[in-house]
């Protein structure tokens, strides 16, 4: 009887230890909703990405954008995502794709995260959240990198392109020249 209740706290006290290791560091501003396959195939093409192109996704969930964009362009991928559950699945995902060499998941709040090193970012968070993070686009990314956003604008400022993909708008933009 003493042996069976040490075992069954022993087990509770392992469940919540781990709980508390997947919990993310603070809730997520938006909750995981994939991209559709043929969004994130859309995306891509739109911004053109080769081989040469490093691409961000802010707020990656199961890594399926950095990780399109490793194995069918051989871009350099990288994934910030605050909810430490959604970089495993990403992690064994690039593994199953075989791209886990090209592509990077970070356990980070995107709003924090350094993103000056991207050519491409990707975007499917809500338009407060991306009019939120305009002032960090303008002033990290470099005059050219290219912006995609799946189903959300970006503030006031004004798509290059816009199209829609089994009914979800996709909108695109290059970060302009520095105002000297
Ligand atoms: C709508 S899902 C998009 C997932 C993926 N980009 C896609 O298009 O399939 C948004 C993701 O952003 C993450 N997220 C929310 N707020 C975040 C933040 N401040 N920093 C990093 N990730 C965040 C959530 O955990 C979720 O996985």
């Amino acid at each position: 009887m003493f042996l069976s209740c040490a075992v069954v706290q022993v087990i509770a006290v392992s469940l919540v230890a781990e709980s508390i290791a997947q919990a993310p560091i603070r809730p997520p501003d938006v909750m995981f909703v994939p991209t559709p396959q043929e969004v994130v195939e859309a995306m891509l093409k739109m911004a053109k990405v080769t081989a040469y192109d490093v691409v961000y996704d802010l707020g990656s969930g199961d890594g399926r954008i950095p990780i399109t964009a490793a194995k069918e362009y051989g871009a350099r991928g990288v994934g910030i995502d605050l909810d430490p559950r959604r970089i495993k699945e990403a992690n064994d995902n690039a593994k199953a794709a075989g791209v886990s060499d090209k592509v990077t998941f970070l356990n980070q709040d995107l709003f924090t995260t350094d993103i000056s090193d991207a050519t491409v970012v990707t975007l499917y968070l809500l338009a407060s959240l991306n009019l939120k993070l305009l002032p960090k686009l303008m002033r990290e990314l470099k005059p050219g990198t290219r912006v995609v956003s799946h189903a959300f604008g970006i503030g006031d400022w004004k798509p290059e392109r816009t199209i829609r993909v089994n009914g979800q708008s996709v909108y695109y933009w290059t970060i302009p020249e520095r105002q000297r």
